[in-house]
């Protein structure tokens, strides 16, 4: 069983703590640490975690662990993340690894080859993107020649009480100076990456139009593969006509076949027929966290390499941050 001290108890540590509980005897959560009392003691009281405390410092010294889990504000990553190397204490931070490129390419200099430190991006490890990179690794759809990624969401404009909802489930978002591409859509771009393989950032348009946030509300990215297909992403949190839901509409258009993604149903259309599938998104979404924390696990036991380490990583924050620098 390993012993897991949880950093951070936010929004995001109910799917965390949910993924670990779903792990059973695996892994254990024996430590919260957070400033907020709240938040900590609320954590600890559903998930029957034994040992709180106010920072993670105190809950280093304290704790016999196996591994951290680091669920802070992006701009606290890197000094959670650097205690515990100095802990010799394999990391699994959230995302984004630091709030710049230049930031997670130091932290990830500073840690070196101290500790092991996989960073938590689970938009690839939702099933049905394992199942469309299954359908692509298979030949299923031939070379992908073009795709596109769009998401389109209501979730900045106000509802029927005046509200936001984007901002009423996850508030922080309103304070963010970098928004919707470091805090959303870095999913999508490192999604892409994984079924497309390396991607080349062409050019990029941000906007704002949102007065009561900081950060940007619309992204638009252009790529190539290194094969030459033409990937788009395209993120707005304020089209009319849409939910406020996050629900992603991709489409892989290969030379024998189109994989379409669309809410929650996907589907393979190949000339000699259509194959359907009905997805559970709400279980998809539950599942995103237990697999990328199983992952986490299972290569600490057999040593491999992290799909997510932070070599990887940091392609996905480098398409990022040069879009922000031409968008
Ligand atoms: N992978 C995903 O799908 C996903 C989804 C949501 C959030 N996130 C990421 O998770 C991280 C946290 O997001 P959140 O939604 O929980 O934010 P949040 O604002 O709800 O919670 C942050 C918590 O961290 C605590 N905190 C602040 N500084 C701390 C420190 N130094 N040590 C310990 N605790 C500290 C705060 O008191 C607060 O309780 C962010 O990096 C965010 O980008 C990822």
């Amino acid at each position: 069983m390993k012993r897991i001290g949880l950093v951070g108890a936010g929004w995001v540590t109910q799917h965390h703590l949910d993924g670990y509980r779903a792990l059973g005897d695996r892994v254990q959560v024996v430590a919260i640490a957070d400033p907020s009392p709240a938040a900590r003691d609320a954590r600890a009281a559903e998930y029957g975690i034994p040992r709180t405390y106010p920072d993670a410092a105190a809950m280093l010294a304290a704790e016999e662990l196996d591994a951290v889990d680091v669920a802070v504000p992006r701009e606290h990553h890197a000094a959670v993340c650097l205690l515990a190397a100095d802990r010799g204490l394999p990391i699994l931070c959230q995302k984004p690894l630091a709030p710049t490129l230049p930031e997670a390419e130091a932290l990830v200099a500073c840690i070196d080859d101290r500790v092991r430190l996989m960073v938590h991006e689970n938009w690839r490890f939702r099933p049905h993107y394992r199942h469309i990179r299954r359908w692509l690794d298979e030949g299923r759809i031939g070379r992908p020649r073009q795709a596109q990624l769009a998401i389109l969401t209501s979730g900045l404009l106000p509802d029927a009480d005046g509200r936001l909802p984007a901002v009423v489930r996850q508030p922080f978002m309103a304070d963010l100076e970098r928004m919707l591409l470091m805090e959303v859509l870095i999913h999508h771009v490192d999604a892409l990456r994984f079924l497309l393989g390396p991607l080349a950032l062409l050019g990029a348009t941000l906007g704002k139009s949102c007065a009561r946030i900081r950060g940007e509300d619309r992204a638009s990215l252009a790529m190539r593969s290194a094969d030459g297909a033409a990937v788009t992403l395209f993120g707005d949190f304020m089209a009319h006509g849409h939910p406020p839901q996050q629900l992603d509409r991709l489409e892989i258009y290969g030379e024998a076949g189109t994989i379409r993604l669309a809410a929650a149903r996907l589907e393979l259309v190949r000339p000699d027929g259509t194959e359907t599938a009905a997805l559970d998104l709400d279980a998809n979404y539950k599942a995103s966290y237990r697999d990328t924390i199983a992952h986490f696990l299972d290569r600490l036991d057999d040593g491999a390499p992290f799909e997510t380490a932070p070599a990887d990583n940091l392609e996905t924050l480098r398409i990022v941050e040069r879009a922000y620098a031409i968008g």
